[in-house]
């Protein structure tokens, strides 16, 4: 499509000056008004975009340099020229200063030079239309842009903030989920200790000498978590076996009892089994009484063909069963020493028949005495010396309970406790 031709205005009180500059204009690309006084000059500048004015100095009323100057209020893009005599140059440099005329030509003037002149004005002229139309067009587009930017930051900015609203969700739900975990675990785990005799505190103790034992052979974070897990409830299958069989000593049992009593690890399995995540759980659970040299049951199973983590829970077994039954410290190095490569993994019974008290939270050579703390001086690894109970009479824990992170919080947490008053008995 074709531009339409710029527009020329030319200012002349002479009728014959307006004729002949439109006569000379009559082939060039532009469009040519006329107006016979500044007054009409301006009138028609206010209703047309006008690319070039030529203007005479001598006009009667307004001046071609006042004309000038309030034209370039109205259109000061149009390039402006003055006539004038050639005596006159005083006005001419007026209408420069004050007009901001880009140029004068004498009058009379010749053709083409006028022409010259003018053309060169138009071409100016477009330069500086186009010029400013690609400015307003980056101006448009970079306000655009900053439009999407501030958009794209808004949506940016609403999609994280909903992600870490999520997060937070399932953080919390998590959080939550292991609390169900956790509470169904020591429910779990209480089945069995609480069936009295020998098994009281046990399922506690041996995940506690298992942590310890995990920490010592540098388990990772998780398989340690999944093995003091098994180990707190690797007796659970114990429910399933009658009270005289499950807290009998193994070694005095024979013939079905003996039976029964070798089915508790199988047992275990089976209902931990039942519950997807905790699969892993009961492999651990099953093995924990195979011994080292394949004499173990349910499966005979020899040396690294037991899973790490039952030969750990196993060790931890057999010397809660060692601390329970009395024996000293020095006298349960001995007897897992004795065990080894048999029952334990060597390296297994070195570690553990080296120091055992390392194991156990208690001191070395010690365990006649017993000391009353407050439940602020309570320290994991501790071993209750009398059960503890409120002031109501409610069994909270029972004797020889090997104190964990867990009891103690536990303890912290109960607002029924009178913090100050409460003490707790434990062997020193
Ligand atoms: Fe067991
Ligand atoms: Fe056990």
């Amino acid at each position: 499509m074709n531009e339409p031709a710029l527009k020329t205005l030319i200012v002349d009180d002479e009728d014959n000056v307006l004729r002949a500059i439109k006569r000379l204009f009559m082939d060039e690309e532009t469009e040519v008004l006329t107006a016979a006084s500044g007054q009409a000059g301006l009138d028609i500048l206010k209703e047309n975009e006008v690319a070039l004015i030529i203007s005479d100095q001598r006009m009667p009323g307004m001046s071609g340099s006042e004309f000038l100057k309030l034209a370039r209020e109205i259109a000061p893009d149009a390039i402006r020229i003055i006539l004038t005599g050639y005596a006159d140059v005083t006005a001419a440099v007026d209408a420069i200063n004050k007009g901001g005329a880009y140029r004068y030509l004498g009058k009379p003037w010749n053709d083409s030079e006028l022409l010259m002149v003018a053309r060169d004005a138009l071409d100016r002229y477009r330069l500086v239309r186009e010029n400013r139309r690609l400015t307003e067009l980056t101006r448009r587009q970079n306000e655009e842009l900053q439009k999407w930017s501030d958009e794209l930051q808004i949506y940016v900015q609403q999609q994280t903030m909903e992600l870490s609203e999520q997060n937070m969700k399932f953080t919390e739900l998590n959080r939550r989920l292991n609390l169900k975990i956790e509470e169904f675990i020591a429910a779990f785990s209480n089945l069995v200790d609480i069936r009295g005799g020998a098994a009281h505190g046990h399922s506690e103790n041996v995940a506690a000498i298992t942590q310890r034992i995990g920490l010592k052979l540098g388990l990772d974070k998780q398989a340690l978590e999944r093995t003091v897990l098994a180990a707190r409830l690797h007796d659970i299958g114990k429910v399933g076996i009658p009270d005289v069989i499950a807290i009998a000593k193994p070694e005095a049992l024979s013939g079905d009892a003996r039976r029964k009593y070798e089915s508790h690890p199988v047992m275990g399995q089976s209902a931990i089994g039942m519950i997807e995540e905790f699969r892993d759980l009961g492999v651990l659970i099953r093995h924990h009484h195979e011994n080292y040299d394949g004499s173990g049951f349910p499966d005979g199973l020899k040396g690294e063909k037991i899973p790490l983590g039952s030969r750990i829970i196993a060790g931890a077994d057999l010397l809660d069963r060692f601390l329970s039954s009395g024996l000293t410290m020095g006298e349960i190095s001995l007897e897992i020493k004795k065990r080894s490569a048999t029952v334990l993994e060597p390296e297994l019974a070195y570690l553990m028949g080296h120091h055992p008290a390392e194991f156990t939270g208690f001191r070395a050579g010690n365990g006649s005495g017993e000391s009353a703390l407050g439940l602020e001086d309570l320290r994991p690894g501790l071993r209750l010396s009398r059960d503890f109970r409120t002031d109501d009479g409610v069994l909270l824990l029972t004797k020889d309970t090997l104190l964990s992170e867990k009891h103690i919080e536990l303890l912290k947490s109960c607002d029924f406790l009178d913090h100050s008053e409460t003490s707790i008995f434990v062997w020193v």
